[in-house]
């Protein structure tokens, strides 16, 4: 589509023969001839896909944590630092210090970098949710944000997140201070910011509980599909993937299926699956296999670019912050341990 496919295919493979020869340096004598450590990350690049986690900035100094980032995944999303209150705190002055670690991390790792994100009405600075601009100042204030950001970033970012949860759950716009300022056309204002800014970069509409066929997801549906037939530079749905165990929507990969023949990718941007806490073995099994079949859903249909998970440890998690009683939603338990989930995904990759 907008942005050159080679140079990531090669830088995959590489990354991949890279991996190949360090497994199979590693490996134990003891191992069955034919038989193949794998990772997450040759597992995704087998089907196709990519796989990525949210990295916590904090995080990263962590030779245990970074190592399981570097090895597993072959994409990264900040999971804070390139949103607007990290990015641009005050008007017109910048901090990329933290985004541009992750950036160089990545590149040391042959990983790819999706941007996440740049409008949203969370974690929003409030020099911008209560500045108390008009339509044009709001319009020029977004767009300067997104020309700074996104430009700052152009060429080292392969996805951004423009626009981030505008959805209310009945499909209709979520009344931000975009929304209620700018009006309906901000969405496709910011798309049109983006493109000029990072015009190799694809560009996606983010948001959460429209995993399944909904009225939320319908609302997203309609908006993209407007968009793409007024020529805005639209190229890619997040589906942010916040499940709840044994909720897997059975409609799912129809969901994918319908915006991929929109010509759009789609990408599952931020899974985790929660339960009640604390975890159990039966418990851990249902989440292997609901992470299975969500990573299914995405191998199953072409359009699906990858899936990335929302962090490496239940002990980072947002989880238990936001949903008070539940959590052990991630892939690696308290003590960097893999789950059950582990080998959901790696079977979900069809490994
Ligand atoms: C969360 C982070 O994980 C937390 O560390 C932060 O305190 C709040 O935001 N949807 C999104 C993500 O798009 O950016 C959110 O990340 C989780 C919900």
């Amino acid at each position: 589509m907008r942005r050159s496919t080679v140079a990531a295919a090669v830088g995959a493979l590489v990354a991949g023969l890279a991996l190949y020869g360090s497994a199979q340096a590693q490996e134990e004598p003891v191992q069955a001839p034919g038989a193949q450590q794998s990772t997450l990350r040759a597992a995704a690049e087998a089907a196709g896909k990519f796989v990525g986690t949210a990295v916590s900035d904090g995080r990263l100094n962590d030779a245990s944590y970074s190592e399981i980032v570097s090895s597993e995944f072959s994409s990264v999303t900040a999971e804070n630092v390139m949103k607007w209150d990290t990015t641009e705190p005050n008007r017109g002055s910048f901090n990329f210090g933290p985004g541009d670690r992750l950036v160089e991390f990545a590149n040391a790792n042959d990983q790819q970098v999706y941007g996440h994100t740049l409008v949203w009405h969370n974690q929003l600075p409030g020099w911008v949710s209560n500045g108390g601009f008009g339509a044009a100042e709001l319009t020029q204030v977004m767009n300067d944000h997104i020309t700074e950001v996104a430009g700052h970033y152009a060429g080292q970012v392969a996805y951004w997140d423009v626009v981030n949860e505008a959805f209310n759950e009945d499909g209709t716009m979520r009344p931000s201070v975009f929304q209620t300022t700018i009006g309906d056309g901000w969405i496709a204002e910011a798309f049109r910011a983006a493109d000029a800014a990072d015009p190799d970069a694809k560009l996606c509409i983010n948001d959460y509980n429209v995993e399944g066929i909904n009225a939320k997801s319908d609302g997203l549906y309609n908006l993209v599909s407007g968009m793409l037939e007024q020529g805005v530079p639209v190229d890619c749905v997040g589906l942010q993937s916040h499940l709840i165990l044994g909720q897997v929507p059975g409609d799912l990969q129809e969901n994918i299926q319908r915006f991929a023949d929109l010509g759009l990718e789609v990408i599952i941007t931020e899974l985790d699956i929660r339960m009640t806490t604390p975890s159990d073995p039966n418990r851990l099994q249902q989440q292997a296999q609901d992470y299975e079949t969500v990573v299914s859903a995405c191998t199953a249909v072409p359009g699906c670019a990858g899936v990335t998970v929302w962090g490496i440890s239940d002990a980072d998690s947002w989880i238990p912050g936001v949903f008070p009683g539940e959590g052990a939603a991630c892939v690696w338990d308290e003590n960097l341990q893999r789950k059950p989930a582990y080998d959901g995904i790696l079977a979900g990759f069809g490994s």
